[in-house]
């Protein structure tokens, strides 16, 4: 019979029925070992059913799987498998309902549960925690519970990227200026300009994916920190839970929060993306810009000028962004001092996860919303995009394949444009002679043929380039990508 730290025999259930002391979970849990109860101030730091409650159908889930081990393993009777299995699926009723009263003075969820279940069944209940610690409790709720969120992340990720490749295929060839520095600098298409938006969320949807395989990694049977003498058998537990394999160190397995620092950090880049994404919406939709209009029920109006029609909604995405990186740095620091393993710090672990999966759910949907609903005003685009200044490469390009070296073509083009602001006409309205005195080898006529059409036509040199043709080539690989994530899906 093996003894645990305070005192509690742990042995084999007839062992246990015996020696079974009175005071059990349901008088107080973990009273043995300390005379008096946490002092006031202790006790409310302490707390944190108040948000990890949240794990609670996770934890009924692994307690689930855990009891079923623990009888195959003969440390529990079929009979108090029985009560447990029963037990637990009342409470998941009761928590599913919103039924579950929490009680503070119990710390966490896992206390919570574990002191109803022994209300409800007895002693049976009592058992449930053996050759089982809450930090390897915890390690696997948090695992069960994210690896179930990040589907529904995923879901939201999908809808918007849909969203994007939709409207990228309803603008078509609509042009606009693309810009670098926020100066103008070369036209690009609309669509291309969105599906930009659709690589950079397909990046963090992989990197979603790539999260959830290393997620399928079991803690439990890591105990406390170095497992556990008793002749438990995990595989059970994992295969039960759906997870793939063993944690190959029970320190780390109960120390570690890189995964949840993985999630935080890919869902940070991916609320930047989507922050990126509402501030193009912001400009285009200023009066300066004047490239697209939202609809009134994606905008707000001013309390005190009447006349304004605001882009919240996009400056929402754009400020929650902001806490989700708060979130990743608030857990990076909390574990960058901590020795090995287990510390208490690592129960602030969760309110930022949660703050994240909730903020992500909030603005992918609203950015959706946004991008399916978002009128483009063609005719100041047109105009914009056809600004004769973007065609300047266009024309250095030309004088490099009539054999002149880039950089000179660069300076003779520099020089020109200069020329041509300082007549205030545009490029493609110069006379021939002047272009030709600045640029001796271009073709005489050229700047005449640097049509918006053409400059857009040409790039199609790269996959990437915003050729029309290309472009559509993109979109209909992209509908074909997600098409097939659907079908996968269903
Ligand atoms: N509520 C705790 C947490 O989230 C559970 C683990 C408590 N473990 C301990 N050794 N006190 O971290």
């Amino acid at each position: 019979m093996s003894v645990s730290s305070n005192g509690h025999n742990l042995g084999n259930s007839k062992k246990t029925k015996k020696a079974m002391p009175k005071q059990t979970a349901s008088s107080g849990l973990l009273k043995g070992r300390l005379a008096q109860g946490p002092h006031k101030a202790l006790q409310m730091a302490s707390v944190s059913v108040t948000f990890d409650k949240r794990l609670a159908p996770y934890d009924i889930q692994g307690s689930l799987a855990h009891a079923r081990m623990l009888f195959e393993a003969s440390l529990i009777s079929r009979q108090e498998f029985d009560d447990i299995s029963r037990g637990l699926k009342i409470l998941d009723e009761k928590v599913s309902k919103e039924e579950f009263s929490y009680d503070s003075s119990l710390e966490d969820v896992h206390m919570n549960l574990e002191k109803a279940l022994t209300d409800l069944i007895g002693q049976a209940g009592a058992k449930l925690h053996t050759a089982r610690s809450r930090n390897d409790q915890v390690a696997t709720d948090e695992r069960l519970f994210l690896i179930d969120n990040l589907r529904i992340v995923e879901n939201n990720l999908f809808d918007l990227r849909l969203a994007l490749v939709n409207r990228a295929k309803k603008a078509g060839p609509l042009p606009m200026p693309g810009y670098t520095h926020l100066q103008r600098a070369q036209p690009v298409l609309v669509a291309h300009h969105l599906m930009a938006y659709y690589q950079m969320l397909t990046r963090d949807r992989e990197r979603l994916l790539g999260l959830e395989s290393r997620l399928k990694v079991m803690p439990l049977g890591s105990g406390a920190l170095a497992g556990t003498g008793l002749p438990i058998k995990p595989r059970v537990t994992a295969s039960l839970l759906g997870f793939t394999s063993l944690a190959p160190n029970s320190l780390d397995a109960v120390a570690s929060r890189d995964l949840l620092m993985e999630f935080l950090s890919i869902s940070a880049i991916m609320a930047v993306h989507l922050s990126r994404l509402a501030e193009d919406l912001i400009l285009w939709c200023s009066q300066e810009f004047n490239f697209a209009a939202l609809p009134d029920n994606l905008t707000t109006t001013s309390s005190m000028m009447p006349h304004k029609k605001n882009p919240d909604g996009a400056e929402l995405i754009r400020g929650k962004a902001g806490r989700t990186i708060g979130n990743l740095v608030t857990l990076l620091t909390v574990v960058k001092g901590l020795p090995m393993s287990y510390n208490r710090d690592l129960q602030e672990d969760k309110e930022p996860l949660f703050d994240t999966i909730d903020t992500l759910n909030l603005i992918l949907p609203l950015a959706t919303a946004m991008i399916e609903s978002i009128e483009f005003k063609e005719e100041n685009l047109k105009k914009a995009a056809d600004d004769p200044f973007m065609a300047a490469t266009d024309l250095a390009d030309h004088l490099v394949q009539k054999g002149v070296p880039f950089r000179l073509a660069h300076e003779q083009v520099g020089r020109l444009v200069v020329l041509a602001l300082s007549k205030n006409i545009a490029l493609r309205d110069l006379e021939d002679s002047l272009v030709l005195k600045y640029c001796p080898e271009a073709e005489p006529g050229l700047v005449k043929k640097l049509s918006l059409d053409n400059l857009l036509a040409k790039r199609d040199t790269t996959p990437g380039g915003t050729a029309p043709a290309v472009v559509s080539l993109r979109i209909k690989e992209a509908l074909d990508e997600l098409d097939g994530e659907k079908r996968a899906k269903s």
